[in-house]
């Protein structure tokens, strides 16, 4: 071990010789650092948005300078210096860090999430947007009614079940877009594939879980050696990503062939290729871009999802305000359906204080900054790694009073949503041109989940052996999505007409 710790140690020293002093201008303010391993042993290990928060306000600073054993840490924790920087200056803040455990050990380089700014990335991204422009509507609203009212037949069956209901059909909805493959109601083999693919991506891309990402030789130690049990995580993980890739993808391919397939990102994007040069490359550029559905659209919606039964859980009196405006405006005769959501100002205020109360992504994916850069006369290095507290800036007191409070209202005047009110979803999607591709969907398939559980159910707590109810504790993992702590709860029609109505309608979509 003694010789791996040494050669550590000078790697850390000549990151450390090489970033000293590029500028004759201040480094944003910042904790103190030591000499070498600068600030690695004050940074936080979980929730670090609310510790970056807290030293925001103790060095009076919107941008905070760090430093983890020479790598430059930028921390943006108002809206305003993050506009500045993301948005109008994306052009250099659009790079992505590597990470040697995610990317190079367990694959996941091909995801255009990870790719750093360059043409590969913009390939991927430009034809992932393109089909959100041409299907956006004609494709996938019909696509995602079916699956909220497919859930809505399912809670009748389950209702202490609503948590993983709602994540298959989350992960159903993505995958039937992506690849057109009939999805099964529950235990699909696709979906258990890619959850657990995604798993793997999420723990190994977690800043400061894997030593390997802070000492990158530490990939050549072989498996079986001692302190190398990382390198079975890798191979394990690798495995399902390389699955994921493929599998999903090889069945839409057959599919078509067959004539079965149902309109797809996959089945639109191969059938554009008919007639073009460079076939063989454009369709793994199809192939891996399809990758991105699942991959960032299913664990973050649930995550919003998850969050919205437990709001409505601890919040009898909003659901019961939600549920008087759904009964005036949609009646009791039908489901609510995306052109209602003009006249539900109050349920689409619920969606708007969802994402803004309990941040799906307190920190976006980090960005890193590709040239140097100078911003209110501090010097910011490239490489830097940029991190958005989108978390501080969703609970700034002055676009938001009293942040703690779950309260719909503050987006409403005179009934109607007021504009005035910063729209939450400017940050808790990202920023710049990295900010988050599937926006429209997700909050298409939130809005509508919302509406129509709250339309036809009632989210109560259960009761204990002695009838008590069940508090939820309200706690939440420190993840890069984060997930409420699984919570106990019961989703129950509001009435029977209610029941009626949706088995009535699941009848006609079968
Ligand atoms: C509530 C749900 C969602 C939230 C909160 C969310 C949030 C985010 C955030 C914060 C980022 C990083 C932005 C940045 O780097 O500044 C991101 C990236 C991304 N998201 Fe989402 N997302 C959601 C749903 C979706 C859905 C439904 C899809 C696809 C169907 C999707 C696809 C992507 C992709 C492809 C990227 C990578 C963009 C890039 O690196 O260029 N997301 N998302």
């Amino acid at each position: 071990m003694l010789p791996i710790l040494a050669l550590a140690l000078a790697a850390v020293v000549y990151v450390y010789v090489r970033n000293r002093k590029a500028s004759n201008l201040p480094l944003p303010p910042g904790p103190k650092k030591l000499p070498v391993l600068g600030n690695i042993l004050d940074l936080p290990t979980s929730f670090e948005w609310e510790t970056y928060e807290e030293w925001g306000k103790k060095y009076n600073s919107d941008i905070l300078h760090l430093n983890a054993a020479g790598i430059n840490l930028i921390v943006l924790n108002s809206i305003k210096v993050t506009n500045d920087l993301l948005d109008k200056r994306s052009a250099i803040y659009s790079g992505r860090p590597g990470g040697v455990m995610v990317l190079e050990l367990v694959g996941w380089n091909w995801l255009f999430l990870t790719m750093g700014y360059g043409d590969a990335w913009k390939e991927r991204r430009r034809l992932f947007t393109r089909h959100f422009h041409s299907s956006g509507t004609s494709v996938h609203r019909p696509r995602e009614t079916l699956f909220v009212r497919r859930l809505l037949a399912q809670l009748l069956d389950g209702p202490s079940k609503g948590l993983e209901l709602t994540r298959e059909m989350i992960g159903g909805i993505t995958l039937s877009l992506a690849y057109g493959i009939n999805i099964r109601p529950s235990n699909d083999p696709f979906i258990e594939l890619a959850e657990h693919a995604i798993t793997g991506l999420a723990e190994s891309a977690t800043p400061g879980l894997f030593l390997v990402d802070a000492l990158p030789f530490l990939k050549y130690i072989p498996e079986g050696i001692p302190g190398a049990g990382f390198q079975k995580k890798a191979r394990q993980w690798r495995e399902l990503q390389q699955r994921f890739r493929t599998e999903p993808f090889e069945r839409t391919v057959k599919d078509m062939a067959d004539g079965t397939a149902q309109p797809s990102f996959v089945s639109e994007a191969l059938d554009a290729l008919e007639g073009v040069p460079d076939a063989k490359r454009r369709r793994e550029v199809i192939r891996d871009t399809a990758g991105m559905f699942f991959a960032g659209g299913s664990d973050t919606t649930v995550s919003a999802i998850h969050t919205f039964i437990l709001a409505m859980l601890r919040f009898p009196e909003i659901q019961a305000k939600a549920q008087e405006e759904l009964d005036r405006v949609v009646t009791a005769s039908r489901l609510p359906e995306y052109a209602d959501e003009v006249d539900l100002p109050y349920v689409s205020a619920i969606v708007k204080e969802v994402l803004r109360w309990r941040p799906v992504t307190p920190f976006p994916f980090p960005h890193l900054l590709i040239e140097d850069d100078v911003y209110d006369g501090y010097h910011i290095p490239k490489g830097s790694i940029i991190l958005a507290n989108s978390w501080a800036m969703l609970r700034n007191e002055e676009d938001y009073p009293d942040p703690d409070a779950f309260k719909p209202e503050r987006f409403l005047k005179d009934g109607k949503l007021d504009p005035s009110v910063r729209d939450p979803t400017t940050m808790a999607f990202g920023f710049g041109r990295r900010e988050c591709p599937g926006k429209a969907m997700a909050l298409a398939s939130l809005w509508l989940t919302a509406a129509s559980i709250l339309h036809t159910f009632e989210i109560v707590k259960p009761l204990d052996k002695d009838g008590n109810p069940i508090e939820p504790d309200m706690k939440y993992s420190s993840s890069l999505v984060c997930h409420p702590i699984p919570f106990k709860c019961i989703i129950k029609p509001r009435s029977q007409e209610a029941e009626r109505l949706v088995r009535a309608v699941a009848d006609n979509t079968h």
